[in-house]
């Protein structure tokens, strides 16, 4: 591609992995950020950076499918070549995300495939799990069930509440999302019926350490 990857976001909450995405200087085009939620932090952050922006109320539309078919129909019509579900709560109606195969990515705060959906900490703390953490993944019809391409890891400790894990799960989330926004953006990662990684299919997910080199 001889222009910079155009890149969309959809974020339902306070915005702070599209501020990460942002502040990572990434050689992309932010062409829009929408939200389900007027009042989403995410859209405060994209317009201080100068990004356009869209908020639909989905009681506005008679059916969920209405809502995704205008929310993804101006997606689309930003022009964007990928995009980003950060912090995008809802769940997506299936045909409209067929459209979007193999251009859109979500960062899901579990170690993919456990933990789909929501209150993954708290899963994670009652599990009694050693280690917790954050998935990129292409998103597919089925919930956090699209292919993971990457992701990172952070051990529990003895006194971790939901809280603490979530702090400092976010941190890794704030580097691993704009990793895999980069490798796409460079065509090191590209979709071909699956994920591929400089022209190999994956056989793990990738570490924000491979990402980096
Ligand atoms: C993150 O934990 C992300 O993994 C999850 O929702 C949260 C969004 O946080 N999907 P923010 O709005 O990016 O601050």
């Amino acid at each position: 591609m001889d222009r910079p990857l155009r890149v969309a976001a959809l974020a339902s909450g306070r915005g702070s992995n599209l501020a990460a995405l942002i502040a990572a200087r990434l050689p992309v085009t932010f062409v829009l950020v929408g939200s389900d939620k007027a009042g989403a932090g995410a859209l405060t952050v994209a317009r201080d950076a100068g990004i356009p922006t869209l908020a639909l109320n989905p009681r506005d539309f008679p059916t969920r499918a209405d809502f995704d078919r205008a929310l993804f129909g101006h997606v689309a019509d930003s022009g964007a070549d990928l995009l980003v579900l950060a912090g995008y709560m809802r769940i997506i109606d299936a045909a409209v995300v067929a459209a979007w195969e193999g251009r859109a990515i979500n960062i899901h705060p579990s170690l993919l495939p456990k933990y789909r959906g929501l209150h993954t900490h708290r899963q994670c703390l009652d599990a009694g799990d050693a280690e917790h953490g954050a998935s990129v993944h292409f998103v597919t019809a089925e919930l956090d069930g699209g292919p993971v391409v990457a992701q990172a890891r952070i051990d529990v400790r003895p006194d971790d509440s939901e809280a603490s894990l979530a702090e400092r799960l976010l941190v890794e989330e704030h580097t691993l999302l704009p990793a895999v926004v980069r490798a796409i953006a460079t065509g090191r990662l590209r979709w071909q019926g699956t994920p591929l990684f400089d022209g190999q299919p994956l056989t793990s997910p990738l570490t924000p350490a491979a990402l980096a080199v």
